[in-house]
């Protein structure tokens, strides 16, 4: 086995309608998996999102603040519920692909100080690793040591994993095909920005503050996404966001091919 890590995340976007509570998307999930064979027999962490199972149900409870009343801990409740639910779909379908997966829930790993990762328990993971086993991991809820609880998103989870396991490169795949000049969803004349660089990433940033919508998403979407991924960048590891909707894009990128992505690029070198 190449003892290069690779760490994938699939966004809620890619395997649920964002807009309908609970609603899975079964064939994304299975065209995915069907991409991922390059990885089956290598060092991988899947992370997958909440999209429409965690999101609705942290925010009727209101618990990207915390805890602040009995009536939440209902929803700490539901909101794990939905994750493993949501998790369980997932590993079903890769097993039944034979991949070697092991469900691995984020409320027992991490501890968060006001929504940032502050300890965690990674012995079970590294030897799930050393044994081939692949482990997935999702966005979830979990203890936090000021607030009570917090909404620990997936991405955050890759740039920590990615950071503290040195990985080789990092995918983040959702449902369009990576950051743009403004939400393309919104603008059709928007336009792909193929490299985030040192440069450019100022701009960038303030373009996403403004176009990133967080109604139906508690975790900070593309804007929380880059800011996360950029301390990965910063320790040289290869980032890719990628559309993982369009066939053909998540094999691509796992055997290096080119494609319309944003790469961050030139932020150091290992
Ligand atoms: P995921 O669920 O895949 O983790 P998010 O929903 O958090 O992803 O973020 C992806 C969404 O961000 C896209 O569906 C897109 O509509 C939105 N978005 C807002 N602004 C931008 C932008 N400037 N560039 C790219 N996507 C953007
Ligand atoms: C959110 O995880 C998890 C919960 C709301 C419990 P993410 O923030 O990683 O989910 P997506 O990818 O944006 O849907």
């Amino acid at each position: 086995m190449n003892n290069k890590l690779t760490i994938i995340k699939i966004g809620g976007s890619v395997i649920t309608d964002k807009h309908t509570p609970f609603s899975v998307d079964l064939n994304a999930i299975k065209s995915i998996i069907g991409e991922m064979k390059p990885v089956k027999e290598e060092k991988t962490i899947i992370v997958h999102g909440g999209g429409s199972f965690g999101h609705p149900v942290a925010i009727k409870y209101m618990l990207s603040n915390g805890l602040k009343n009995r009536e939440q801990v209902k929803g700490v409740v539901e909101t794990s519920q939905a994750m493993l639910s949501l998790n369980k779909i997932i590993v079903d379908m890769f097993i039944q692909e034979d991949f070697p997966v092991i469900s691995c829930s984020p409320h027992n790993i991490f501890i968060t100080r006001n929504g940032r990762i502050c300890k965690s328990f990674l012995y079970p993971l590294n030897y799930f690793l050393e044994m081939g086993l692949i482990p997935v991991l999702f966005g979830d809820v979990v203890y936090d040591t000021e607030r009570g609880v917090s909404i620990l998103s997936g991405d955050q989870i890759v740039s920590y994993l990615s950071i503290k396991l040195k990985a080789n490169r990092v995918i983040l795949g959702t449902d369009v095909d990576g950051i743009y000049s403004s939400d393309p969803k919104i603008n059709p004349e928007a336009q792909l920005i193929r490299e985030l660089n040192p440069e450019n990433y100022q701009d960038i940033l303030k373009i996403l503050k403004s176009t990133t919508k967080n109604r139906i998403d508690v975790t900070g979407g593309m804007y929380g996404k880059v800011r996360e991924l950029v301390r990965v960048a910063k320790h040289g590891i290869d980032i890719y966001i990628v559309n993982a909707r369009t066939p053909g894009n998540i094999s691509k990128i796992l055997n290096s091919s080119d494609i319309n992505c944003t790469r961050f690029k030139n932020w150091c070198k290992r």
